[in-house]
């Protein structure tokens, strides 16, 4: 078990790894930067959030401002697509992050992700600066990673005491000035002046279609499962019976070469995306939007997340993109970012680019002819834009407990309809008749409800297993049980148990479970 003192999201990603949440991909072969591998629990736990995101879309939209039910179809579009179609999106000319090499050491960062200090020394009273400035990744570690490289080259250079400096005060990469980069010591390496100006990198993985590896026959891997909904907006509309306003939602994986994945499962090169277009008439735009950005804050606090935790960070209007009229980021507080935030969701009001984009590439009308109001247009997006592999971090970093007095110090406090599995059914002893009703019981409950038959080792350390995996009631089948028909019921959250008659177990966890 490691020491509490170790930073919460060490011991989450130990957890993880250790309980078959989340495993670091190609692990024998030495791992894959930026990608992960789900395990057991944690494909079901992404699912269980896929799941409620995909019912509170598509198959049970919210009311909408109108006081009308909203109205959300679904989509599965494919991963590659025409590589126009990232041609007119802006991510083929667009798509890209600002990235430095270092001469030294080989490695590449995203240059908005190294902050750096110029540190001080003193020496004989007085106050002198080191002669380059001190560089680390962005995160909840760079002062400690800048403190420690400080006092490693003041140490070497014999120069004195380390003056102490704010982290606040520290500088992105990308607002220096060039003379200023001259004198940067790069995160990972000892001398100053070995990284390379800034260089546009673009982030979509390349591939090819068909035999000949050629400019003709290049794809793109989607970066984004929006596009895939854009294209498919014409067939949509004729082929179901939506007309604006309405929603295409689509769930699936994306793939972005991130030059600094990092953060766990926060920021990787393959991740999943939960995304819905909203398409309106162009004067309900800014409607629409403000009813998304609510809607959304609701949703995730009904997952379970706190208020407290979540915040809607509205873009500056001078930082918005040159089609956007509004976006606002959800963001939540993870450990790493905390006290202050990253971002969960992106609700942005699109207007009419992308569809006139695909309008003018593709020559096809993407008109919406309006009968009743004998009018045509294109219609308004508004796009609520989450990460499901980032969602199930964040569901992760707020369920994660850490509490000495308890059978398992860490345990997950997940909702129990998210939770990967919703009883644990264990025999007191395994003897004595009990395996053989607890074993029946069980029978009958994992046909309704995900559950798990343990029988090994003592009730303590049964009821700690399922604490880590955040199982929210665990059934034990005790000595009475066999007189009196009534078996025990644990609280993952309170650990109290509540004797309920046998035959009402099923109905007990399914108005738990309703909640
Ligand atoms: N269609 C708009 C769009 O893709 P985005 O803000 O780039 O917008 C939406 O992505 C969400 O997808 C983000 O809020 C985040 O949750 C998730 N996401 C984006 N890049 C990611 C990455 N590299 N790893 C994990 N999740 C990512």
């Amino acid at each position: 078990m490691p020491a509490p003192e170790t930073s919460v999201m060490s011991r989450l990603v130990s957890l993880c790894k250790r309980r078959g949440f989340v495993f670091p991909a190609s692990e024998i072969y030495g791992g894959l930067n930026g990608f992960w591998d789900f395990g057991p629990l944690g494909v079901q736990l992404k699912n269980n959030l896929r799941d409620a995101w995909w019912r509170a879309m598509v198959e049970c939209p919210p009311i909408g401002p109108d006081g009308k039910p909203v109205s959300i179809v679904g989509l599965d579009s494919s991963i590659i697509q025409h590589p126009q179609t990232w041609v007119a999106s802006g991510h083929v000319g667009g798509f890209a992050d600002l990235m430095v090499d270092c001469r030294e050491t080989k490695m590449r960062y995203r240059a908005d992700h190294v902050l750096c200090v110029n540190v001080q020394y003193e020496k004989a009273g007085q106050t002198k600066e080191l002669g380059g400035w001190i560089s680390t990744l962005e995160g909840d570690e760079a002062e400690v990673a800048i403190t420690k490289k400080a006092k490693k080259l003041i140490q070497k250079s014999g120069c004195g005491e380390m003056v102490p400096f704010d982290m606040s005060k520290a500088v992105n990469l990308t607002t220096m000035t060039e003379a200023q980069r001259a004198h940067v010591i790069g995160p990972d390496a000892e001398n100053p002046g070995t990284l390379t100006e800034p260089r546009a990198f673009n982030l979509m993985f390349q591939s090819y279609v068909g035999v000949f590896q050629s400019d003709d026959s290049k794809v793109y891997l989607r970066p984004e499962t929006a596009q895939g909904i854009f294209l498919n907006y014409k067939n949509v509309l004729d082929s179901s019976r939506v007309k604006p306003p309405f929603g295409v939602a689509q769930v699936g994986k994306s793939f972005r070469n991130e030059v600094t994945p990092r953060n766990f499962i926060f920021r990787t090169r393959e991740f999943e995306q939960m995304e819905m277009e909203f398409f309106c008439a162009p004067e309900d735009g800014m409607m629409w939007y403000e009813f998304w950005v609510a809607e959304r804050l609701r949703w995730w606090e009904e997952q379970g997340m706190s208020k407290d935790n979540l915040f809607r960070h509205i873009i500056a209007p001078e930082d918005l993109s040159h089609y956007s009229k509004g976006t606002s980021d959800i963001e939540y507080r993870y450990p790493f970012t905390a006290p202050g935030f990253g971002e969960l969701e992106g609700v942005a009001y699109r207007t009419d680019y992308d569809l006139t984009q695909h309008q003018t590439f593709s020559k096809t009308n993407l008109e919406y002819i309006d009968q009743e109001a004998n009018r045509r247009y294109i219609p308004h997006v508004v796009e609520p834009a989450a990460g499901l592999t980032r969602g199930l971090l964040a569901l992760l970093c707020e369920s994660y407990r850490y509490d000495e007095s308890r059978a398992s110090p860490e345990w997950l406090k997940l909702k129990p309809s998210l939770a990967p599995i919703k009883v644990g059914v264990f025999p007191l002893v395994n003897k004595d008749g009990m395996p053989e009703v607890a074993e029946k019981l069980y029978a009958d409950l994992r046909r309704t409800y995900i559950s798990q038959y343990d029988a090994k080792q003592s009730i303590g350390k049964r009821y700690a297993r399922m604490d880590e995996a955040g199982t929210p009631f665990c059934v034990t089948v005790d000595g009475d049980t066999l007189k009196d028909q009534t078996v025990t019921i644990r609280d993952r959250d309170t650990a109290q148990q509540e004797r309920v008659a046998l035959d009402k177990v099923k109905a007990y966890i399914g108005e738990k479970l309703a909640v």
